[in-house]
């Protein structure tokens, strides 16, 4: 559960510089994800669904009086074992807020999505690939000399894929879906991992492939060839659009 300053506040300001999560501003601040935090690029609040490069500056919550910003407020979980604002505040104004329940755990995910950072997540990828390789060798030696099945990689389009596409887009062929697959294996994951194609809606996955081609750099073929193998794969497995 976040905290919440209710219209009682005095504006002392006693709170603000007590919160380890930067969570809380004066009245007509504007805030950032990024403020006091370890978030970079795109991000989504947990509780508002605000989603924003995390250095833009985001519209007061309240014109004149101090607030708390629910997205960044973890109830202090993580750095002490009590919400320090409502510690501090002479006049008790600092509040659960029934609006935005959340349990421990959940609060320290949110804690430790604010001190991730994309570094830490490539190295962390990383560190899985390598784990990964290993074990496909470990897998691949104790094969030798059994009858050997070759590893079939589920993200390879074939030919149900083509099928089901071509009743959308007539003109893709075989080196269309091809190209996608490449892109979605190389540049796509440069920054995460494989994301589910099967997961969210058709129409998110079409917003998500706008907005991440710029970050991967691509040209508009290769988006457009990735945004076909994606709706390919998620056709041929008979994934529902929404
Ligand atoms: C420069 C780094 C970077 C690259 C390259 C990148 N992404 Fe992302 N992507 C992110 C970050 C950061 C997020 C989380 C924040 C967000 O949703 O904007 C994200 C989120 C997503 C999501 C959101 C939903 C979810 O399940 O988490 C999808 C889908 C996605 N990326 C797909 C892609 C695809 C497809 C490509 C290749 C075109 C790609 N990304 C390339 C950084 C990147
Ligand atoms: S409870 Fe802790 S994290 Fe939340 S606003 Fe107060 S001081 Fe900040
Ligand atoms: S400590 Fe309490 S009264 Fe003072 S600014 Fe914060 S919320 Fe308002």
């Amino acid at each position: 559960m976040a905290i919440i300053i209710t219209d009682e506040c005095i504006n002392c300001g006693a709170c603000e510089p007590e919160c380890p999560n930067n969570a809380i501003y004066e009245g007509g601040a504007e805030w950032r994800f990024a403020d006091g935090t370890g978030v970079k690029g795109m991000f989504k609040g947990k509780n508002s669904g605000i989603e924003a490069n995390a250095e833009d500056p985001q519209t007061p919550v309240s014109m004149d009086l101090y607030f708390i910003v629910s997205d960044k407020c973890t109830e202090c979980v993580g750095f002490h074992d009590e919400p320090q604002c409502a510690a501090v505040c002479p006049v008790d104004c600092c509040i659960k807020d029934d609006g935005n329940v959340e349990n421990e755990e959940e609060l320290l995910k949110k804690k430790n999505h604010y001190t991730y950072n994309i570094e830490f997540m490539k190295l962390q990828f990383i560190t899985i690939l390598s784990v990964l390789a290993i074990f496909a060798f470990s897998c691949k030696s104790k094969k030798e000399g059994s009858s050997t099945t070759p590893a079939v990689d589920a993200y390879l389009p074939g030919d149900s894929q083509l099928k089901a596409i071509q009743v959308k887009f007539a003109d893709a062929t075989a080196a269309t879906l091809k190209e996608g697959y490449d892109v979605y294996m190389g540049p796509c994951t440069n920054c995460h991992g494989k994301k589910n194609m099967y997961k969210h809606s058709e129409a998110d996955w079409q917003k998500d492939v706008n907005r991440m081609a710029p970050k991967a750099k691509i040209t508009d073929a290769q988006k457009d060839a990735l945004w076909k193998y994606v709706l390919s794969m998620r056709l041929a497995k008979g994934t529902p659009a929404n």
